[in-house]
């Protein structure tokens, strides 16, 4: 009898345990499943595992748990239900920081008042300029991330952070928790932006602008390829593995902890300075960005001894480099004329070395920004390179001769075509309202109209409209559609081919949707989405021309000012003549037959496809809408659900080998228009 009492207490607690284990595994594999789409076990071992866990749980209904993967779709999982905030374990505090040498000795001075000299260690260590992340470790097995937060509470990253390669899921044993830098690398950093700005999407400023971006997705698979990196430095828990910062720090790195090489235990001050001013030229060679040393007492007795001021720690120190700092002669300030009309100021410096470049010019924002620093040609002015990739002027040095530099006043006519400027008050800003003749904001317009979102003419770069501009070629818009190949190639440098491109790209814009084509005119305030709107209701130019500011106020996200510009530019003869000129040239100025009946076929239908790379007949944009059009759906990664992928030029590596190793077919462009081609 008693016998078969335990027997029970000990099924009950094996059970409770295989819940427990169960749930943990699933997650894992929901996770490997859905967001790195790496499964490692078949779906019938899942489909078994989930099983025994929904038997045991009904069986344990005390145990109930709402997050239980038996409760929840795998891939809704930390998707979309933003972080769970939880409370640090220990505080994270930040650092004493310095940019003075002589405040660094002062602090080593201050620790060997307290501890001999001679039993003096100090780890120096470089300072990596990401997020601070806490990861918790339950029995070896990677449970939460925490990000700082407020230093008391953090949010939990744990599924992005598990897309880091060099931060292991599980190290055996040990419950605690390791402290380190997450950082977007500079090559993937420099990656991003370069797809960015194929994509039109705003540049991040630097990788831990970009690292934190990344971190606070809501979509695990996207953080998966931005590629983000860790460095740990710092390990607590109630049991160490040593009773040095440095021996914590080894065991770190054998456990599979990537801790940086960079790491030196010093015995004076001497070795210290040694340390900082050998990293800070060498720290240029580095894959990450880093903005300064930090010293920490090595022995850890010795750090409890120091003990805590209210927000940092007395046993460690950061010293911060230089942000690379140069003066220079401020020569003369010129002004820019953007395709908006908005006039920025430039300075024009005498040429500096700085990071590793000569800097000769550097923005100056508006005419607020220059009185605020006070600067006038003749001064003396501090150009620094910090966190930001363009230069930026920080301020001037007085000069005895001061008085040489005349007053400044910002520029009253446009440097382009000499009309009056006037203020924006909107934007703080100097305009040219010169819109119709000024060269720059009709290149600009010209720039605007072939975009990849708007008519999406290959060929026509910037530099390519600027030479038919000057060679006359082009004026407006509307010209384009007279551009013969025989004209091109009269040019420098245009070799038949790329003529013939251009003109057949010209040729295919004319099949661009009406809704985009309202977008590619350049109304000022009609965006993109403004500009859908807008086409659904007023389905052709002249329904639109004829609406009152009434009218075109009733359509959703439409305002008074919108209305007014484009009551503005309906009314203006210029434009209706260009718009006179695209629509005899074919360009859809109306909706086309058939498009307000979206679905064009269903050979799409059930298939999830994936798009990458660069195109040439088409945007991206465009394949959505064509994919959605023939009844398919269009995702963000391959998956073995994906059907194909329709695959442009330079499709990233990582997607064609997860193609190749799912055996996903990959289609081409031409392969794709075909295939739909047929069924219209
Ligand atoms: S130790 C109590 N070590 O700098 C000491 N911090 O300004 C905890 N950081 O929040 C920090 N590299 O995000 C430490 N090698 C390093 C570091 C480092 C970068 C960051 C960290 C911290 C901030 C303090």
């Amino acid at each position: 009898m008693q016998l078969d009492l335990f027997s029970d207490i000990n099924t009950e607690q094996t059970e409770q345990d295989q819940i427990r284990s169960l749930r943990r595994e699933l997650e894992e594999h929901n996770y490997k499943y859905y967001v790195l789409s790496e499964p490692s076990i078949t779906d019938r071992e899942f489909d078994e595992k989930m099983h025994l866990l929904q038997d045991l749980e009904a069986r344990h209904p005390e145990m109930a748990d709402p997050s239980s993967p038996t409760q929840h779709v795998g891939s809704d999982l930390g998707l979309k239900s933003g972080f769970r905030q939880l409370s640090h374990r220990y505080p994270m505090l930040s650092l004493a920081n310095t940019y003075s040498e002589q405040e660094i000795r002062d602090w080593y001075n201050r620790i060997t008042k307290e501890i001999p000299p001679t039993e003096c260690e100090i780890v120096c260590e470089l300072k990596y300029d990401g997020l601070s992340i806490a990861l918790w470790y339950e029995d070896g097995v990677l449970t939460h991330a925490l990000t700082r937060g407020d230093g008391t509470r953090g949010d939990d990253v744990l599924m992005n952070v598990k897309t880091i390669k060099t931060i292991p899921w599980n190290v055996g044993t040990g419950t605690f928790e390791i402290r380190g830098e997450i950082l977007l690398p500079w090559a993937s950093f420099e990656r991003l932006n370069r797809e960015r700005e194929e994509q039109e999407e705003p540049l991040f400023a630097n990788p831990r602008n970009a690292a934190s971006g990344t971190l606070k997705l809501q979509d695990p698979r996207v953080v998966a390829m931005r590629g983000l990196d860790a460095y740990l430095y710092y390990y607590l828990g109630e049991t160490l593995p040593a009773d040095t910062h440095y021996g914590c720090l080894q065991a770190a790195r054998k456990m599979g902890f990537q801790v940086s090489d960079a790491i030196q235990v010093c015995h004076t001050i001497d070795e210290i300075m040694q340390f900082i001013s050998y990293w800070d030229t060498e720290r240029r060679n580095l894959p990450v960005a880093t903005d300064g040393i930090v010293l920490k007492v090595n022995s850890l007795r010795q750090q409890r001894q120091l003990g805590y001021t209210a927000k940092t720690p007395r046993w460690a120190i950061a010293y911060k480099f230089q942000a690379e700092k140069q003066l220079t002669l401020l020569k003369s300030i010129s002004y820019q004329v953007g395709r908006t009309g908005v006039v920025t100021p430039v300075a024009n410096l005498e040429p500096v070395h700085l990071s590793g470049t000569t800097v000769q010019r550097a923005t100056l924002h508006n005419e607020d920004f220059i009185r605020q620093l006070d600067i006038a040609p003749g001064d003396m002015v501090w150009v620094e390179k910090g966190g930001e990739i363009i230069p930026k002027i920080t301020g001037k040095e007085q000069t005895a001769d001061h008085h040489s530099a005349a007053p400044f006043r910002f520029m009253t006519l446009c440097p382009e075509c000499g009309t009056p400027l006037v203020r924006d008050p909107e934007q703080a800003a100097w305009r040219c309202p010169n819109e119709m003749e000024c060269p720059p904001q009709l290149k600009g317009k010209i720039e605007h109209f072939v975009a990849r979102k708007a008519m999406n003419i290959d060929g026509l770069g910037e530099e390519t409209i600027d030479i038919f501009y000057h060679r006359g070629l082009i004026r407006n818009i509307a010209d384009l559609y007279d551009l013969k190949v025989e004209d091109i190639m009269q040019l420098d440098g245009f070799q038949q081919k790329a003529s013939q491109n251009i003109v057949s790209g010209i040729e295919r814009s004319k099949q661009v949707p009406w809704n985009r084509v309202l977008f590619a005119l350049g109304i000022r305030y009609v965006g993109e989405t403004t500009a859908k709107k807008l086409a659904k209701t007023f389905t052709s130019f002249d329904t639109l021309r004829n609406a009152s500011v009434e009218e075109l106020k009733a359509v959703e996200d439409v305002g008074e000012q919108i209305a007014i510009s484009i009551r503005q530019y309906c009314e203006n003869p210029y434009n209706q003549l260009i718009v006179q000129r695209l629509q005899q040239a074919g360009v859809q100025l109306q909706v086309a037959e058939g498009e307000l009946n979206e679905q064009k076929s269903t050979i799409l239908e059930g298939k999830t496809i994936v798009i990458s790379g660069v195109f040439q007949h088409h945007s991206r944009d465009e394949y959505k809408d064509m994919i959605e059009q023939h009844g398919g759906k269009n995702t963000g990664s391959v998956s073995k659900t994906t059907s194909f992928i329709l695959a442009g030029d330079n499709m990233g590596p990582a997607k064609l080998e997860k193609a190749q190793k799912l055996g996903v077919q990959i289609m081409s462009e031409d392969e794709f228009l075909n295939m739909i081609q047929d069924e219209h």
